[in-house]
């Protein structure tokens, strides 16, 4: 079996918004990178025995004092250096040149003209030597002024005079602008080329990725059993597909139905798993127990507090009821344990991951294994496709762990779950239709404890509301309210007033996030 993190690169993290796609492109590519924060020790990065290193972008201004610097000894250790946007001004200040307030800032889209032949990174981009332009993407405010010794100047745009510099014999490169971003039209070649420059073989494949995986859990887990908390989203149906494709029986499953999932979702886990897949599946109807645990509160911090809690008793409970297991499987994916990591310094941005409830308890007595802990989600994505989970599964919108419980405001009532359950499905049910759905980040329905005038044939009627949530969005973070069209719109409300008995009223909110979050609650 290939060993798929033999060739690998190691980023240095300084903050840059961008960073985990760097990460994400090299592996693409082909080849295994992790990403760190810029002041790890400098033992780590020996120890990991990087092929090339890239310092990344970041939102430090290098003329401050006190401003990011990488280790000096990262220079030394003789592997080629790629450094983007602030990661190319601190290798130029850092290595004798200097930088400046740029006398233009530039964000977004350049044109850059690049030294065809001198350019052993970029020179084979572009197209020849009568067409020597790149169309890249610029963010930043501060330039390289000065290059320093040894490097040659192998690319400008018009604002930008400096905007890609190199030291051929050393291997160091500079980029003004971000390669890792869809914008740079040839950015992936580049940084393919600078992949190749680190003679890196391109052993990080799916196919790869899950021989390997299949195979470390065998070793791992020898004849003991695991058991695994399944929600039905993507990172623990992948493990638990992964799980069950390496040890088989030996793999237990607990799905917690609490009665705040999508319609027939419940169903739809039990059947792939379960009856399509051969996992041993337990499924815990919890349903009467959450509803109850939240009949008399209505604070959203609370209920999901509640719901966190009554995840972790059912969960629990099931548990204690198996004999033997020894390891406990989490869907951990690799933002998760980057996001919790941080710099020393406390200077990368570190971007917060969401509070999650539905942890698992603390208190269980078993081994972790985390088969997914080195993986980004499309990552996971691919292998998911690879082990046959329905696409379905793997390409629905994000649910947030408390479920319906965050879109039923205030008091959670069966009731309530009921009616929101079918609005929700005819709002999906229609995008799927219109082939909207993965046109937006994000789609839902809200269910809003008040009650509204109607009018059916000649009767009044007071009924509930639901509002529409759809938005486009790339991290979660920001959002912008999707500009549906209007006959959609039309559709949908009509089908859930005219379907649902108890809903006189459809809105659509049209709140951006920030100041609006995602979620209602
Ligand atoms: P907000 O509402 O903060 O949501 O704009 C951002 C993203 O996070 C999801 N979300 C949650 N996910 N537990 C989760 O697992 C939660 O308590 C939770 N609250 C929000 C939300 O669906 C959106 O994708």
């Amino acid at each position: 079996m290939p060993d798929i993190q033999k060739d690998k690169i190691l980023i240095l993290d300084f903050g840059s918004q961008y960073t985990q796609l760097i990460a994400r492109r090299i592996r693409e590519i082909g080849v295994f990178s992790e990403l760190v924060p810029f002041d790890v020790d400098f033992e780590y990065i020996k120890k990991f025995n990087p092929k090339g290193l890239i310092l990344s972008g970041g939102p430090d201004t290098v003329t401050n004092t006190g401003s990011a610097r990488v280790n000096r000894k990262v220079f030394e250790l003789d592997i080629p250096i790629l450094g983007i946007c602030y990661g190319m001004q601190i290798m130029s200040v850092q290595l004798g040149g200097d930088a400046k307030s740029a006398s233009k800032h530039e964000y977004g889209f350049a044109r850059i003209n690049v030294d065809y032949s001198s350019s052993k990174l970029l020179g084979h981009i572009v197209k020849n030597n009568n067409d020597k332009s790149l169309d890249v993407w610029m963010s930043h405010g501060i330039e390289v002024s000065t290059v320093p010794d040894g490097f040659e100047l192998v690319a400008s745009s018009e604002n930008c005079e400096i905007a890609a510099i190199e030291h051929s014999e050393k291997n160091f490169f500079g980029l003004q602008f971000h390669p890792e971003v869809t914008h740079t039209v040839k950015g992936k070649e580049i940084l393919e080329r600078f992949i190749d420059i680190c003679d890196c073989e391109k052993e990080w494949t799916v196919k790869n990725i899950v021989n390997n995986t299949i195979s470390n859990l065998k070793t791992t887990l020898g004849d003991k059993k695991v058991l695994l908390g399944l929600s039905g989203g993507v990172d623990s149906s992948v493990v638990a597909a992964l799980l069950h494709k390496a040890v088989g029986d030996q793999l237990t499953c607990i799905f917690v139905d609490n009665g705040l999932l999508r319609l027939n979702e419940g169903d739809q886990v039990m059947e792939t798993f379960s009856k399509n897949m051969g996992v041993k599946v337990i499924r815990a109807n919890a349903q009467e127990k959450f509803y109850s645990a939240l009949s008399k509160e209505s604070d959203p911090e609370a209920k999901r507090k509640i719901i966190g809690r009554c995840f972790i008793e059912v969960f629990d409970n099931e548990a204690k009821k198996l004999k033997d297991i020894n390891f406990l499987a989490q869907g951990t994916i690799y933002p998760d344990v980057i996001e919790s990591a941080g710099s020393k310094t406390g200077k990368a941005k570190v971007i917060k991951s969401h509070h999650n409830v539905g942890g698992l308890p603390e208190d269980l007595n078993f081994e972790l294994v985390e088969p997914l802990r080195e993986l980004f989600k499309d990552e996971v994505r691919n292998i998911g496709i690879e082990l046959g989970v329905p696409h379905e599964m793997l390409f629905r919108h994000p649910f947030p762990g408390p479920g319906l419980g965050v879109r039923i405001l205030g008091q959670v009532k069966e009731e309530y779950a009921d009616i929101l359950r079918y609005a929700d499905n005819i709002f999906m049910d229609e995008l799927y239709k219109a082939d909207l759905y993965h046109k937006v980040g994000q789609a839902f329905a809200v269910f809003l404890p008040v009650k509204s005038v109607g009018v059916t044939g000649d009767e009044r009627r007071y009924d509930y509301v639901i509002s529409l949530r759809a938005v486009e969005t790339i991290d979660f973070m920001t959002a912008r309210w999707a500009r549906l069209p209007y006959d959609f719109l039309d559709i949908v409300s009509n089908r859930i007033i005219n379907e649902i008995k108890r809903v006189s009223r459809v809105v659509y909110d049209i709140s951006g996030k920030p100041p609006a979050t995602i979620e209602w609650e």
